[in-house]
């Protein structure tokens, strides 16, 4: 029989990327889908022909006897919640505590490895969360995989969230950004692994409390200049992020965006990982070429 995975938080940014890609593996036999959702939750954007079994969950005191029941036979839960739900995690972790089905528990995370150093700027408070669902889960026994990953691809180039810009033709710089890589995960790829990993029963033990590195492209500053001076047909313009303005932007809400262009500048992305096998990652010209 193959294995039930149920995935909470389909309708965010993560989760709709992940959704397709486990539809997938469920049509082709792979896994058996589950959607855990929130009473109030849209279920229109479900595929109508994949046939999918949706369960409501509630993460509050209230919803603890249902939320056991809505997950006691699957085998690996994937949580995509976004930041104001991520504390409500705690919720299922408490649900699957004590699961003779659980393999594996993924905790919406998809961020960066942060230091404690890292953490105590006040604006990466909320990232704290994170690693307090964690605890929890540790404590109560919960088997899980933590799932890291570099900026998304979307941020990069739609958001132009570390200040570059492929259309526009600017590329901002901090500190060594130009000679160290950017890590990137594009939404596709972070879909693809987690679906890979999910309808994997031989390899459940080899990921249960374990921390991935999952992107799938890396790119220096300098690569990133001479692409868009090569897609553009002239040099781009470089801008330099300020050293007052990153310890500004760590005390609000710019706080992770700054805290990853200093992790690019200072070559702290952490552990290294391996691409899934199976997935054949676009170059970062591509990706570039996309968004012109
Ligand atoms: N590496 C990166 O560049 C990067 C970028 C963005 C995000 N992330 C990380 O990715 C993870 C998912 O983020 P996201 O941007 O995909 O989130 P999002 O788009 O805000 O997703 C919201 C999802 O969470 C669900 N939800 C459940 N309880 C909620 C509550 N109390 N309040 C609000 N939403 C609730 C929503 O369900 P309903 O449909 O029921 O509302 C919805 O499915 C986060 O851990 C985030 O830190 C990483």
């Amino acid at each position: 029989m193959s294995p039930t995975v149920g995935l909470y938080g389909f309708t965010g940014t993560v989760g709709s990327a992940i959704l397709p890609a486990l539809v997938k593996v469920h049509q082709e036999g792979k896994i058996k889908l589950v959607i855990l959702h929130r009473e109030s939750t849209d279920l229109s954007k479900l595929p109508k022909d994949a046939k999918l079994e949706t369960r409501v969950v509630d993460l509050s005191d209230a919803g603890k006897e249902k939320n056991k029941a809505a997950v006691k036979d699957l085998n690996v839960v994937v949580s995509t919640v976004g930041a104001p739900g991520l504390k409500s995690q705690i919720y299922i972790v408490e649900a699957l505590a004590g699961s003779s089905a659980l393999k594996t528990f993924i905790p919406s995370d998809y961020g960066a490895n942060w230091t404690e150093e890292e953490l105590k700027a006040p604006g990466l408070a909320g990232i704290g969360v994170k690693e307090e669902v964690v605890k929890k889960a540790k404590e109560l026994g919960v088997p899980l995989t933590e799932v890291r990953t570099g900026l998304f691809g979307l941020f990069f180039f739609a958001y132009k969230a570390v200040g570059t810009d492929v259309k526009g033709n600017t590329v901002q710089k901090f500190r060594n950004s130009l000679k160290n890589p950017l890590r990137l995960t594009t939404l596709p790829y972070l879909g693809y692994a987690i679906a890979t990993l999910a309808s994997d029963e031989s390899g459940y033990s080899k990921i249960a409390n374990q921390v991935l590195q999952v992107y799938d492209v890396t790119v220096p500053g300098q690569e990133i200049v001479d692409t868009l001076t090569k897609l553009n047909g002239n040099a781009p313009e470089i801008t330099e992020y300020s050293e007052q303005q990153y310890q500004e932007d760590l005390k609000g809400p710019g706080a992770v965006v700054a805290a990853l262009k200093a992790k690019w500048g200072d070559g702290a992305w952490g552990p290294s990982g391996s691409l899934i096998e199976g997935w054949k990652p676009k170059s970062f010209e591509e990706l570039a070429r996309e968004a012109l």
